[in-house]
């Protein structure tokens, strides 16, 4: 298994270009199902999760052509011969129960496994299958599998979601655009993988209004068309990125980052005194202060700050000056990179979804490892705050979702090799 040495090496200068969102792709990818006409998806990120998504789809009798080196993917369900989407899949990747939606309201017949446990929480399914049987749907759990039909087709229906959630909005989405009569989902997710979906459903000939507000109103249309559209850049990778000027010091230019998809995590960054300006072709970040400063944070829905970008803000506040509160609000598990951190000097306490952070002067480099995509990639940034090397191991959790990440850095004068193995 690959792993990845990090030598904390001073500031870094250059740029970064972002790739397309995983989790918009991951979302629009399902949507060929809708339709039997061509979705091409441009600007896609090449991520193993992408690949998950791609053999998904296969196995369902959908054509995918991965074209430029798999920045565009050619999609084509016309020739679909399978409903089902086996757990041997399913188990790898949560998304996949993006399928579910379309596939039951194009086809009125779905049998999708139930994804199971998850290590930064239980992540049930339990909207997403509330939000279908509001339109009609008819739906028996049994062998680990959702067994679902709509034998006259799903029917437009009024649904509030109980919390936000990014998925079952997307899932709910996907399956309106072809119920017959109007579909009103309330308390919906408002983040800018649901704006980007929106587009490209609409795109497809799809009538919905409100994406990016809490209330999306969706008339049902009989048919969907070909579409060609383009992933938006994505906001975690982004953030990530943001984070690693602002821990080794220096001035780092994100190609392609937009300050509308990051608005609280820059509010933040201006707290702990990085400086981030709108250039011409992204955002720049600078850190010209010798120590950032301690914030707190509390994950929220977008608007809000990111769960996602918690984990590599953790890093961060390891080396400020202060104490930082860190409030996990939307997975109940999520600071396994705590532990790790712990073993490069840090120090936090984690008393359930709180995790405070008393920075220290300087992380030492460690054997470290992590159970998820983004506490990987946190630990990455630390060891670029570190003195000496950190080797990070299991890093098939990166792959899942940064493209190229050792060159990327590399590229602004960080020193990441990739230890093959
Ligand atoms: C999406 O997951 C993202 N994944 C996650 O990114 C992200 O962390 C999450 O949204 C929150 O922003 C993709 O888009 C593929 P949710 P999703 O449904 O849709 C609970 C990453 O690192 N819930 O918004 O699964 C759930 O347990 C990943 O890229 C239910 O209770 O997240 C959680 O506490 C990790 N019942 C909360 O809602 C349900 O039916 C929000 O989850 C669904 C969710």
């Amino acid at each position: 298994m690959d792993s990845i040495v990090v030598t904390g090496n001073g500031p870094l200068e250059g740029e970064i270009p972002i790739a397309g969102a995983k989790n918009a792709c991951l979302a629009l990818m399902p949507a060929t199902l809708l339709t039997d006409a061509p979705l091409t998806l441009t600007n896609a990120p090449r991520l193993s999760d992408i690949r998950t998504m791609t053999a998904l789809l296969e196995s369902l009798g959908v054509e995918v052509a991965a074209l430029q080196g798999g920045q565009v993917l050619a999609l084509s369900s016309h020739a679909l011969d399978s409903e089902r989407a086996d757990y041997d899949i399913v188990r790898k990747m949560r998304a996949s129960i993006l399928v579910l939606g379309p596939l039951l309201a194009r086809h009125g017949r779905a049998e999708v496994s139930l994804p199971g446990g998850c290590a930064i929480g239980a992540r049930p399914v339990d909207l997403h299958l509330r939000a279908l049987e509001a339109m009609g749907a008819e739906l028996d759990l049994r062998d680990g599998y959702v067994h679902a039909r709509a034998p006259g087709g799903l029917r437009g229906a009024t649904f509030e979601f109980p919390l936000v959630s990014v998925g079952a909005t997307e899932n709910a989405l996907m399956a309106a655009t072809l119920a017959r009569g109007t579909t009103v989902l309330k308390n919906a997710a408002r983040e800018p993988e649901i704006v980007d979906l929106a587009h490209c459903l609409r795109r497809m000939g799809a009538r919905i209004e409100g994406e990016g507000t809490s209330t999306i109103t969706i008339e049902g249309v009989d048919a969907l068309d070909s579409a060609t559209h383009p992933v938006v850049a994505d906001r975690i990778e982004l953030g990530t990125f943001m984070l690693a000027p602002a821990i080794a010091g220096g001035s780092v230019e994100c190609l392609g980052g937009r300050l509308d998809l990051v608005q609280a995590f820059v509010d933040k960054l201006a707290e702990t005194g990085v400086e981030v300006t709108e250039t011409e072709r992204g955002l720049r970040v600078t850190r010209t202060n010798d120590r950032v400063r301690a914030a707190n944070v509390v994950t929220e829905p977008f608007p809000g700050f990111p769960t996602d970008l918690q984990a590599q803000f953790m890093a961060l506040m390891c080396i400020a000056d202060g104490t930082a509160v860190l409030e996990e609000r939307i997975f109940e598990n999520r600071f396994m990179h705590a532990p790790e951190l712990l073993r490069m000097g840090a120090q936090i306490e984690v008393h359930g979804g709180t995790a405070t952070v008393t920075g220290v002067e300087r992380l030492r480099g460690a054997p470290v490892m992590a159970t998820d995509l983004r506490a990987s990639v946190s630990l990455i940034l630390a060891g670029l705050a570190a003195e000496g090397e950190t080797l990070l191991s299991r890093v098939y959790h990166l792959d899942r979702g940064y493209e190229r990440i050792e060159e990327k850095l590399r590229g602004c004068g960080a020193r990441v090799e990739r230890v093959r193995g």
